[in-house]
């Protein structure tokens, strides 16, 4: 009979056997999976493990902040923090495929984790939170024809000329099980409660070209649209809610005067594990209210509206 408790042991030993003395980096993005398995990693060969935090500007706000706290404070585990801000936004900058952004953020995340590794003297070994519905995902889309949907960076965008190994502890579990397996190696509930953000975080989040004024606009507005979700005591309901900015532009009228700024378009959806899922239901009110802070109160914005498309035939993410 099989509980977590004992998935714990198994996945532990076969760390060990994969790793033996070698060095392992685990890329953090300060999601609940790669934090699982970065503590998971930890139990199991404990300094032979360094972890990378790669802040590349595609954070929301307080994100970097709040990673590092955790694991600085609540764990005993050594963190380096990168500021990568400029590299990845500089790369990206005048790119807007959806692809090409995936491909560019894998490429340099590969980048900064193959210098950490020499700063410590070499690792055999990378890891991360890859989970069961990222490996399908990134081949073919289920019951679809065999396409690659989109190339999830911790899977299908990681270059060819990687020279570091994977160590992948979580590829056959589902979100559910994961955080179930972060109680059990102790994660704070908040933390592992917490909505699924992508690796390449805002950069998916603004369609279009990423600009500073556009992330710095969406920060505020996710933040605000979050703080909403979490005063209604909703968080926990929904899989994940997010805002997107979009490379549109509106009229509207503020005061007596004329405005021409972006639209805002807000996500949340129910899953199970993420594979499919369902626009939420919010009442107008929520939603009115919502849309009246966001543009009374982010520059850059003046029109708000609520994405009520599904997975099949949406996707999560806007890109
Ligand atoms: P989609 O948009 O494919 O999202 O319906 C399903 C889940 O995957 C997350 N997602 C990603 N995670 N790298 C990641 O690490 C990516 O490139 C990526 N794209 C989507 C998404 O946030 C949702 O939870």
């Amino acid at each position: 009979d099989w509980t977590m408790g004992a998935y714990r042991e198994e996945a532990i030993a076969k760390i060990r056997e994969q790793v033996g003395k070698e060095r392992v980096i685990c890329g953090l993005s300060g999601g609940v999976d790669s934090s699982v398995a970065a503590v998971l990693i930890h139990e199991a060969i404990g300094e032979q493990l360094t972890c990378v935090f790669v802040d590349h500007g595609l954070l929301r706000m307080g994100e970097a902040e709040e990673v590092v706290r955790l694991f600085r404070d609540h764990y005993n585990i050594p963190l380096v923090h990168v500021q990568a801000q400029e590299l990845f936004l500089g790369e990206l900058e005048g790119v807007s495929d959806p692809e090409i952004k995936r491909k560019t953020i894998g490429r340099l995340f590969i980048d900064v984790f193959d210098e950490e590794a020499k700063k410590i003297g070499g690792a055999a070994f990378l890891a991360q939170g890859t989970l069961y519905p990222d490996v399908i995902e990134s081949v073919s889309f289920t019951g679809g024809p065999s396409v690659t949907i989109k190339s999830h960076h911790n899977v299908g965008g990681l270059p060819e000329r990687m020279n570091m190994q994977l160590v992948e502890p979580l590829r056959e579990l589902f979100k559910d099980e994961v955080r179930v397996l972060g109680k059990e190696l102790g994660l704070p509930e908040a933390f592992v409660g917490r909505h699924p953000f992508p690796g390449p975080g805002l950069a998916i989040r603004c369609p279009g070209t990423i600009t500073a004024e556009k992330l710095e606009a969406l920060r505020k507005a996710d933040a605000i649209y979050l703080d909403e979700i979490r005063k209604a005591g909703l968080y926990d309901t929904i899989w994940q809610a997010f805002a997107v900015i979009l490379p549109v532009k509106t009229v509207g009228v503020m005061g007596d005067g004329r405005t021409y700024d972006h639209v805002c378009a807000l996500r949340a959806v129910t899953s199970v594990d993420g594979m499919t899922a369902d626009f939420y239901p919010f009442d107008m009110a929520f939603l009115g209210r919502v849309a009246t802070r966001i543009i009374n109160e982010v520059k850059g914005i003046n029109r708000v509206t609520y994405d009520i498309t599904s997975k099949p035939p949406g996707t999560i993410e806007w890109e």
